[in-house]
């Protein structure tokens, strides 16, 4: 955390998100405060708490509005105020448009090669450049200083960078991609991809999670713009502007010692999870946390416990997987199609393989809070994400995070960013259900001193590649750009 303070040196730091990080519910017992279920979020947050400044995001809060001052303001987080949290509010038919419509019906599907066909209409497009219009006329009003360091985050914003520069010239963009970044035939078939690119070339540095994400973008670019890349150095140069493309790997806040101390025992956790959902104490289980998303590979997992059964029966009646999936901008066709079909899927497992109160596959489509994550990660004997493409994935990071027990085995998906980071856990590819299924089984068999090795090790890579050094890293980088740009302008 010293090292944002040290890179930082009194600059003004603004991040722009869409979603925002606490959100205004009204209810009949007043109004309550909400942390959505976003990996974004969960990284920025604790990093925006760490250096103040304002974040400025998208009201989607049926109180949201009415907690403001004058100025459009609130302090937060709630129970202890550090930054400043100010909303651009938008209509129903631009939330339609680029959030549901343009961001995730046309560039999430694009991006994450889910084999769900993108959905381009024109109309979205038009919300899309509107809205982030109206987002950086509010960032540029935010601004106190004319070179501010401007934090923008993913893909509902790529249009951003290059609409603040023009007005902003000598702020310090820094846009960080929080999804995956495809190869450039697959980007290739966006009708707005050379405008998509030119906003994002506005940035100073444009980050990603891998560098395989890093070179996919520079080679995109390389085919649809006139641009000079410099390899070697790893940027792209544009009308004369240089942009940085690196890889900075998003990772969690590392609990110290006296959060970790408010914690229950693992004991403890295991037998409230266990009588949570009505199972014995000696009952195997594995966790998935999720949002309700047809890319996080949970179809695929129903069917690996559905063959891990099938090749073991005696784990039938021994065994659940405890899912946990956050239902997940629900208003749009493919969301709710695939909602739909894996409770059906599930539906058959459980006929097949359950008994009496017995359910191999507990399906629970809702957001939880951290503290009872906490301790269904820190009571589960295994954690299982297997998303068919991930930038990065944060769930496999909370469990290693929350097992100082150095117990629990953690299955993951060669296709999330995180695998390149943990190879200690076991790698499966989620579409190969035999391997899938025989990673679950060694997962729930695992002698104690293996996953201890395992967890150990994990843990020492989280540790130290926490969300701070992330955060510290693009602000070194983004440090060292603005010294030298001084200088040049000094000569
Ligand atoms: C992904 C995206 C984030 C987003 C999160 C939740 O992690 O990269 O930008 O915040 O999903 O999605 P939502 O649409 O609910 O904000």
């Amino acid at each position: 955390r010293a090292l944002l303070h040290n890179d930082l040196q009194g600059d003004e730091v603004l991040v722009v998100s869409n979603r925002e990080p606490y959100i205004h519910e009204k209810t009949p017992n007043g109004i309550v405060v909400k942390r959505p279920a976003s990996g974004l979020v969960t990284a920025v947050e604790p990093v925006m708490r760490a250096c103040s400044g304002t974040w400025v995001a998208h009201g989607s809060g049926s109180a949201d509005r009415d907690v403001v001052d004058a100025n459009d303001v609130v302090m937060v987080p709630p129970d202890h105020p550090t930054y400043s949290l100010k909303r651009v509010w938008l209509t129903r038919e631009e939330e339609e448009g680029y959030y549901y419509g343009f961001a995730n019906e046309g560039l999430w599907p694009l991006c994450h090669i889910a084999h769900v066909r993108p959905v381009f209409r024109v109309s979205d497009w038009e919300y899309y450049k509107e809205v982030n219009r109206r987002f950086a006329d509010k960032v540029i009003a935010s601004a106190r200083t004319d070179d501010p360091v401007i934090l923008v985050q993913d893909y509902h914003f790529a249009l951003l960078p290059q609409l603040i520069r023009e007005k902003l010239p000598r702020a310090t963009i820094i846009t960080f991609w929080h999804i995956p970044w495809p190869n450039p035939e697959s980007f290739g078939i966006c009708p707005w991809r050379a405008e998509l690119l030119r906003g994002m070339l506005g940035s100073s540095i444009l980050g990603f999670h891998t560098r395989f994400h890093c070179k996919n973008f520079i080679d995109t670019v390389d085919r649809y713009l006139e641009t000079r890349i410099e390899h070697e150095h790893s940027t792209i140069t544009l009308d004369g502007r240089e942009t940085l493309i690196k890889n900075y790997p998003i990772s969690i806040h590392w609990p110290d010692e006296q959060e970790e101390s408010a914690w229950p025992e693992t004991e403890e956790c295991r037998r409230m999870l266990r009588r949570n959902f009505n199972l014995s104490d000696s009952h195997l289980v594995a966790i998935g946390v999720d949002r309700f998303d047809y890319t996080k590979g949970i179809l695929e997992r129903a069917n690996a416990v559905e063959r891990m059964l099938e090749k073991h029966p005696d784990m039938i009646g021994k065994f659940s997987l405890i899912q946990i999936a956050a239902p997940s901008r629900s208003s749009l066709d493919e969301y709710r199609y695939f909602q739909e079909r894996l409770s059906r899927r599930v539906e058959e497992i459980n006929r097949r393989f359950g008994r009496d109160n017995y359910q191999p596959f507990i399906l629970l489509a809702e957001h939880q809070g951290s503290e009872i994550l906490t301790r269904y990660y820190r009571g589960a004997d295994a954690c299982i994400v297997t998303s068919l493409h991930d930038g990065m994935n944060l769930v496999s990071k909370e469990f290693i995070a929350c097992r100082n027990d150095m117990q629990g085995v953690l299955i993951l998906s060669q296709f999330a960013g995180a695998a390149g980071e943990l190879p200690e856990a076991l790698i499966v590819n989620p579409y190969h259900v035999e391997e899938t299924a025989d990673a679950l089984y060694q997962a729930l068999t695992m002698p104690e001193a293996e996953q201890r090795e395992r967890i150990r090790s994990l843990r020492a890579t989280v540790r130290e590649r926490n969300v701070y050094r992330w955060a510290g890293f693009m602000l070194q980088d983004a440090a060292h750009a603005r010294r030298r740009e001084r200088i040049e302008a000094r000569l």
